[in-house]
């Protein structure tokens, strides 16, 4: 079968490189892709929600399958514009339509769902934007720290967390009352502080049977030690070794199946991933957030552990057969370390040449902001590359990314130096 991949980052190039390993791949098409998906499909110029253009090049192509990437395209409701056009109708799609995707779209929305639904969450309050008041008044009855959400998609940057009420205030008026998320944060929600330890956890799901895909920590922190601004995610390790049967059983129950129910209750149908951003308080999984896609950059760790057939899975995914399929996971490592360009996730410059991309057998390189200029990759945005290195520990996974990207470099090159170096301690500490 013909493949389309929508999107362009490090998650985009991990499908890509999954999804050729199946004999069911015919022809792949990325949109946009970057220099990485080149190597291994086609990429076509088309953004991730121009709809009619990745239609006519569905059309075009003769494509049967639709993997979509990111959020922005889901939210926006690619799969409704699909499903509205009887030539397009057709297609298998793996993402859900515009309203399973709010519940990633709007964290008031998830949270009411999770309230409803029994999802064990964060207790928090929704302020809207006329409340800016009422919203000051409540947070003089909180306890620090105070952690502020924006409602909608804001690229991650929608989560403030501060210790101080005063700069709260601050916050929340910005947010409310000057639109500093623009149309986003005309919603805000004031959420209880959970104090534990961060899981991601993969569920893809034909809104009625599931399959859970290896889990994953992501290091969201610029800073090594988990200091410094937000980023998309600057490294990730798949297994997590507090995330061990008993607690995994916790989530399926407490979380995944009352997850599952409730969407089928509402009558939201859902054929894509539920990405579960949890926290193990005590160990106790408490819901952070949905997202309607899988993790980026956990996919680059969390596709390597994967040993089905990618293609099988997201086919039965699309029409509805989850039922029948199972999922053989590896117990190998997989550390991912994302390298970035000096200044991210601040300002920082494009058009560097990279230099020291070579092949090996035991860590991969996911492109992510990459392109080809004059026949050299050069970066082409803040998250640059994700080296996945494999091993049968944590300590050997690490070893083997870390030495990959100690080969690449270019000018103003950053990356943590402490990805999966908490968990080697926590795995210690289980051991003793
Ligand atoms: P989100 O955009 O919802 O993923 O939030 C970004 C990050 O903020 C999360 O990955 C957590 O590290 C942190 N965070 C969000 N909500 C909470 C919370 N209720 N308690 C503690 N940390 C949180
Ligand atoms: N790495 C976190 C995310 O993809 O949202």
């Amino acid at each position: 079968m013909n493949i389309l991949i929508v999107g362009n980052g490090g998650r985009e190039h991990a499908f890509a490189w999954k999804i050729r390993q199946s004999s069911l791949c015919n022809q792949l098409f990325i949109a946009p892709g970057n220099a990485g998906t080149a190597l291994i499909g086609e990429n076509a110029p088309i953004a991730v929600d121009d709809f009619e253009g990745l239609g006519k090049l569905c059309l075009a192509k003769d494509i049967n399958l639709v993997v979509v990437g990111p959020e922005v395209p889901l939210v926006k409701g690619i799969r409704d514009y699909f499903e509205a056009h009887t030539d397009l109708r057709k297609i298998g799609l793996v993402g859900p339509g515009k309203l399973g995707a709010q519940l990633e779209g709007s964290k008031d929305f998830s949270k009411q769902f999770m309230i409803r639904n029994g999802v064990p969450t964060a207790k928090a309050r929704t302020f809207l934007s006329h409340e800016s008041a009422e919203a000051v008044n409540y947070l003089n009855t909180c306890t620090p720290p105070i952690v502020l959400k924006a409602d909608g998609l804001a690229a991650g940057k929608g989560v403030i967390i501060t210790d101080s009420i005063d700069e709260a205030k601050v916050a929340i008026k910005e947010m409310l009352e000057d639109k500093k998320f623009g149309s986003a944060s005309s919603k805000v929600l004031i959420e209880e502080f959970l104090d534990g330890i961060e899981l991601s956890v993969f569920v893809l799901t034909d809104g009625e049977h599931y399959v859970v895909l290896p889990e994953a920590k992501d290091y969201k922190r610029i800073g090594d030690g988990d200091t410094g601004p937000n980023t998309g995610g600057m490294g990730a390790v798949s297994p997590v070794a507090f995330a061990d049967e008993a607690f995994m059983k916790k989530v399926d129950e407490q979380v995944i199946k009352p997850t599952i129910a409730g969407l089928k209750k509402e009558s939201i149908p859902y054929k894509g991933f539920i990405f579960i951003g949890l926290m193990n308080v005590k160990g106790e999984p408490l819901v952070i957030e949905y997202n309607s896609r899988m993790g980026d950059p956990e996919t680059e760790a969390v596709l390597t552990r994967i040993e089905s057939d990618l293609v099988e899975l997201f086919n039965a995914c699309a029409n509805g057969n989850l039922q029948n399929q199972k999922i053989s996971i590896s117990n190998d490592y997989a550390v991912t370390v994302v390298m970035a360009s000096g200044g991210y996730p601040n300002e920082f410059e494009k058009g560097k040449v990279i230099k020291g991309l070579a092949d090996s057998d035991k860590a991969w390189t996911f492109h992510a902001g990459t392109t080809l200029k004059d026949g050299k990759v050069v970066t082409n945005g803040g998250r640059v590359l994700a080296v996945t290195g494999k091993g049968t520990s944590i300590n050997e996974a690490s070893e083997n990314a870390y030495s990959t990207v100690s080969k690449i470099t270019w000018d103003g090159v950053y990356f943590r130096k402490d990805i999966s170096q908490d968990l080697k301690r926590i795995e210690n500490d289980l051991k003793q």
